[in-house]
This record gives C-alpha cells, structure tokens and sequence, in this order.
C-alpha cells in the first residue's frame, strides 16, 4: 500500500493497481459500489419527515422494537413525519436477532396496509427486519428461496421495494447503508444472510444522540461487530480474485475487498481502535460514542460492498448451538449471546490463522487499530493483530473466547460442522479454511489469558 505524502490518506492512484488487486485469468475487472443518500448528525432524526416526504412518502410502514416504541427517539422521527402530514403504522414485534415467524409476523402487518413508504428506527434486528419483510410482501415465494445454497435456492430478489428511510440506534451493524439482511432460520436454528441490491435503504439517517443512554455492554458488542466487519473487509480476497460475471447487473455486492471498501474499513478501523474503550466506559463521552456511530456505518459501507469472511462464518455456529446461555443489559428469551461478542470470540484465532497468506494487509490493520510493533514479519504478524484484538477484548471486559460461552473441546466438531454451511463468507477469505482448520481455531478460541 501506498500512501501519499500529502495527507497520509491511501492514493488512489496507486490502490487501484495495487499487487493485492492484480488480476487473474477470468477474475473480475471491476467493482461496483452502492450506498444509501447519508446523513449524520445531531439532530438529524428531526429530518426524517422531510425526507420521507422527498421519496413521496404519504402513508408509511413504521418499524421499531418493544424497548424503542415508547421513547423519545421514535417520538422524534414520528413528530417529524406527522410535520409533513405523512401518516404511519406501527409494527414493534421485532426480538433481537429476528427470525423467519418474526419476518413472516411482519411481513402480513405489511400486506395488510396501503403503505407507500418504510420507516426503520432501531438496531440491526429492526432495519433487516424491515428489509427481509418487504421482500415476502411483494414477491411472495417460499422462505428459503431467496437464501442462498446450501440452505436456499439462491433466487435473486425480482424487483425494487418500497422506499425505505433507516435510522439506527446502536453503533454496530451498518445495516443502514448495506443491501443484506441476516435472519435466524428456525427450522436450522441458525443465521443466515440474504443479499440483494434491492435491500439496500434509499436513505440513511444516522443520528449519534441515540449512543447516549446505550449501556456499556452493548456499546462492546456492537463494536466488536464494528471492528470485524472492518478488519475482515479489509484482509478479504480481492475482488479480482472472484470470477467476473457476464451480466454486470447480476455482480453481487459482496465482491470481496477493493479500494474503496479499503478506504471505508481503514477509517472504521481507526474508529474503533482510538475509541472503543472510551465509548464503553463512558456514556457521557460524547466525542468517543459519535465517533463510534460514524465508525459502524463506515463499516457497514464497507462490508456492503465487498463482504465479511471468517469470522462472521465462524459465528453463525456459536449461535447455532448456544445451549442456556444468557447475556447480562438484554432482555430476551434465553439461549443469547449478542452478534457481535459471538463474531469476535474467535477473531485472534482466526487472523493468527489468516495472516500469513495476506501478511502485508494483517499488518497494516494491526496497525490502523493502535497496535504497536509494527515491523512484524512472518508468524509475528499473527500475532501482532490477534494481541491487538485480545488487548481491546480485554479493555472492555468481554468473554474470554468461547470456553466462557459454555464450550468445550467436545464442541468444536459441531461448532465446525455448523459453520462450514456459510460458504460464501468461508470463500471470501484469503486463504480457505477446511472443516479441519475450523475445529483447530475452535480448539484455539476456547480461552486467551
Ligand atoms: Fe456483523
């Protein structure tokens, strides 16, 4: 990587045609990037009405959760529509980590009102709940169809959905500004995730005011989603190294890594480092959590347009087979463990495993997260970036790998066999774990200190 003199920022002149980019015979020439119109600051949910009513929204599906419905954000964005004479409707039947009866719940709300617009205000399960809902009230098909293989049929998504306004109230996912939606298959009793362009919101209305009464806890977690989704975009596989499609309509948005999901990961990742455990520690550290917002959505435009890897696959399997466990600052039905301390639980393992086929990149994330040392070579890059990882798991007192979770080494057979289903993810790596790999990092994520 090079940088230019000037202002320390990545040159795009030299990123484009960078070694990691090099092409291969039949890999992809190009990239596509997609985003939602964004808007960030204080204050912004104020806006919501103006531009609900900018999208020609007259009469709008409100999506929001139990805990969020009464409170002053959602008051905020619904005074702000009323404003605009827009009417709405609310569904808030929305658990954390939503599932296909959830989905499906709401997908008959939609189907049973003359809506011409979607309001999102919550977390990642509210705005991928309005997302995957839209997609069953317009093109009706069995649930698992628009997943894909091995557990769906991988059709694509026919046509557009209703515009859809998003505004988040944690610090995490990104989902406002990617076009994926990740629900929990009851019948697997896992996670999986349907992409399409046409998930992806109209607009994004990002508003860090909601940061300040979020516990600490769930600052951790979802910053924990934060960082990986960035350090796992930034050491993906190319997106040269993915075979080129025919019909560039058809080029899917998780295409692997490429400069400009580059740029968006280096930020999120200096996001987090400088500011996690600040963010964590201290609600009223205005500078810490804003920063943190800003950083989930760089994330989120990162990964929605190249893609996370292992450590998102490697996770599904943890929540897959979660046995009575409960997490303390949630409410909700037991076995739970939070998206983002199930995905990095096993990250040092993983980028102790991944580092040494793509050295140079695990190195300068080690680096844009704070890591010191930065002349590691060799095994020590390994090292390097799953210390640095360790050191903020433990800045921010989350569990000690999954041993804490309630694992053992009798589980690790199971726990590999549930996530070796997420091949999409597994192959967007840059070396391509077997099932005999993911019980080895499994056997190493059992504890770090
Ligand atoms: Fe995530």
């Amino acid at each position: 990587m090079v940088y230019s003199r000037e202002s320390n920022l990545p040159d795009i002149r030299f990123i484009v045609s960078c070694q990691h980019f090099d092409s291969i015979e039949g890999g992809a020439r190009s990239f596509t990037v997609a985003m939602p119109k964004y808007t960030f600051g204080r204050g912004t949910l104020q806006e919501a009405g103006a531009r609900a009513a900018s999208h020609g929204m007259k009469t709008v599906a409100f999506f929001t959760d139990r805990h969020l419905a009464d409170g002053p954000y959602v008051s905020t964005v619904k005074d702000s529509l009323a404003a605009e004479g827009i009417g709405l409707t609310v569904f808030s039947d929305i658990r954390i980590e939503p599932d296909d009866a959830t989905v499906m719940e709401a997908t008959r709300f939609l189907r049973s009102g003359r809506f011409d617009g979607v309001v999102s205000v919550g977390g990642g399960s509210v705005i991928d709940t309005a997302k995957a809902a839209m997609v069953y009230a317009l093109y009706p098909s069995e649930f698992t169809d628009y997943f894909g293989p091995p557990v769906g049929a991988g059709l694509p998504v026919p046509g557009p959905l209703l515009p859809h306004l998003a505004c988040p109230t944690t610090s995490g996912t990104g989902s406002e500004c990617t076009s994926v939606s990740v629900i929990r298959l009851n019948s697997l009793n896992t996670k999986f995730v349907m992409g399409s362009p046409h998930l992806l919101p109209q607009e994004a209305l990002v508003d860090p005011v909601v940061c300040e009464t979020l516990p600490g806890m769930a600052v951790a977690s979802t910053g924990f989603d934060l960082l990986c989704h960035a350090i796992e975009c930034y050491t993906a596989k190319a997106y040269t190294q993915w075979p080129g499609v025919d019909n560039p309509l058809a080029r899917t948005m998780l295409q692997g890594a490429n400069p400009w999901s580059d740029m968006a990961a280096r930020k999120a990742l200096e996001i987090v480092g400088k500011y996690l455990e600040r963010g964590v520690g201290d609600p009223q550290d205005r500078e810490a959590r804003d920063s943190l917002m800003f950083g989930a959505s760089l994330a989120g435009m990162a990964f929605g347009n190249s893609g996370t890897h292992l450590p998102h696959a490697m996770s599904y399997g943890i929540t897959h087979l979660m046995d009575d466990i409960t997490t303390a600052g949630y409410e909700v039905p037991s076995p739970f463990i939070p998206h983002g301390i199930s995905v990095v639980v096993n990250a040092p393992a993983i980028f102790r495993y991944l580092a040494g086929s793509a050295p140079e990149r695990h190195a300068e994330a080690a680096g844009f997260l704070g890591a010191e040392h930065l002349d590691a070579v060799g095994d020590e890059v390994g090292e390097l970036v799953s210390g640095r990882i360790v050191e903020l798991m433990r800045a921010v007192d989350v569990p000690n790998g999954i041993r804490a979770l309630g694992f053992d080494e009798k589980s690790v057979k199971s726990l590999a066999e549930s996530s070796c289903r997420q091949t999409r993810a597994i192959n967007n790596a840059p070396r391509v774990a077997s099932r005999e790999d993911m019980e080895s990092i499994y056997l190493e994520a059992l504890s770090y200190w």
